[in-house]
């Protein structure tokens, strides 16, 4: 089967369709054909060589993706949740990049059913910025109906999904972009849509339940003034400030947090739930780009690490 990989390090042209051997499915797995994948900033980190810290295992040909959408081909003989034929989406957990490819498999959490009558270019498009968006405001924020939250960098793959996410928790929300966002971002449920020229809304005292810090580039300290008494702070960057600011509020008051999103399938039915308009809450994929054929992985890549795409980015592969 082919497979998107690379031999080395570097910039988008050192992408390439090969043909690779396909792979198994284990007794837990699931095979799937897949249809369509989405790309996340992970996918060029990883190409640049900016993880090793986490793949120094993995040996060249290296696979490439984590978000996918397709049929069931095969299952493991212990698999009960879905048959041959069913169409799933969803995403590999940790760094088993490999969805970029004709088939994949995938383990119990990183896959759910897809409802009828979403297709698979929106559906692969949700289950990595979805669930990052998803935990990162309802477990680490723990964000609540009529609290107020503000999404900033909220015009990206992960913050469109969190706005619209957050609307369905109830919440009353602030999002910070540029200018060009701003109607997008109303028509998807922000209540308020602000420059992130400047940092403004770090100027409003005690605003805030939740501050979703989406590009991690505000930071805790200077987030703290507009975060309320017991409000927290979460960042989507790990690093050293994060882990530091973590360790300093253990003990209560304010809290800053890190999310790190791991794939489970009660959540992805959720999002998929959403995505087909279940109970009157609905979830809209915004494409900034939609490309045919693994070929066009590069230019995926490449429209990706401007970090200027309005919405997902997504392949169909079959
Ligand atoms: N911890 C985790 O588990 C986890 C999971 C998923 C993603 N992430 C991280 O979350 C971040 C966002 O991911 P994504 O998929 O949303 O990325 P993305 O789709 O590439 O984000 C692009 C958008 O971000 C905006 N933007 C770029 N830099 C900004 C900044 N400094 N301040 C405010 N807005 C900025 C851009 O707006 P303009 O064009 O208007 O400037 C653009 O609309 C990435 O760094 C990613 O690595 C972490």
């Amino acid at each position: 089967m082919r497979a998107v990989v690379y031999e080395r390090f570097g910039p988008p042209g050192v992408l390439e369709v090969r043909d690779v051997p396909a792979p198994r499915c284990g007794p837990a797995d699931v095979r799937v054909r897949v249809r369509a994948v989405a790309i996340n900033p992970k996918d060029a980190l990883e190409r640049k060589g900016r993880v090793r810290w986490a793949t120094f295992h993995r040996r060249p040909p290296y696979r490439v993706g984590y978000d996918f959408a397709g049929e069931v081909a095969e299952v493991g003989r212990d698999v009960r949740d879905v048959a041959v034929g069913d169409r799933v989406f969803g995403m590999r957990q940790g760094f088993r990049a490999g969805a970029a490819a004709e088939e994949l498999t995938a383990r119990n959490g990183e896959y759910a059913r897809i409802p009828d009558g979403v297709g698979y270019e929106d559906a692969c498009a949700v289950p990595l910025a979805g669930q990052t968006a998803l935990q990162g405001l309802r477990d680490v924020g723990r964000l609540r109906s009529g609290q107020r939250v503000c999404i900033h960098g909220a015009s990206g793959g992960v913050g469109l999904l969190a706005v619209q996410i957050a609307r369905i928790l109830g919440a009353v929300i602030t999002t910070t972009s540029g200018l060009a966002s701003f109607d997008l971002l109303r028509e998807l449920g922000s209540d308020d849509a602000v420059t992130y020229e400047g940092h403004p809304v770090l100027r409003r005292a005690g605003a805030f339940d939740v501050f979703l810090d989406v590009h991690g580039n505000v930071g805790y300290r200077r987030a703290r003034e507009a975060l309320a008494p017991g409000g927290t702070y979460v960042s989507t960057i790990p690093g050293r400030p994060i882990l530091v600011d973590t360790l300093r509020t253990l003990a209560g008051g304010q809290r800053a947090r890190l999310v790190l999103v791991r794939s489970n399938a009660v959540d992805l039915a959720l999002l998929g739930g959403w995505l087909a308009g279940a109970e009157g809450s609905s979830l809209r994929v915004v494409k900034d780009l939609v490309l045919d054929g693994l070929e066009s992985m590069a230019a995926a890549q490449g429209r990706i690490e401007t970090r200027h795409a309005h919405g997902k980015i997504v392949l169909r592969v079959a």
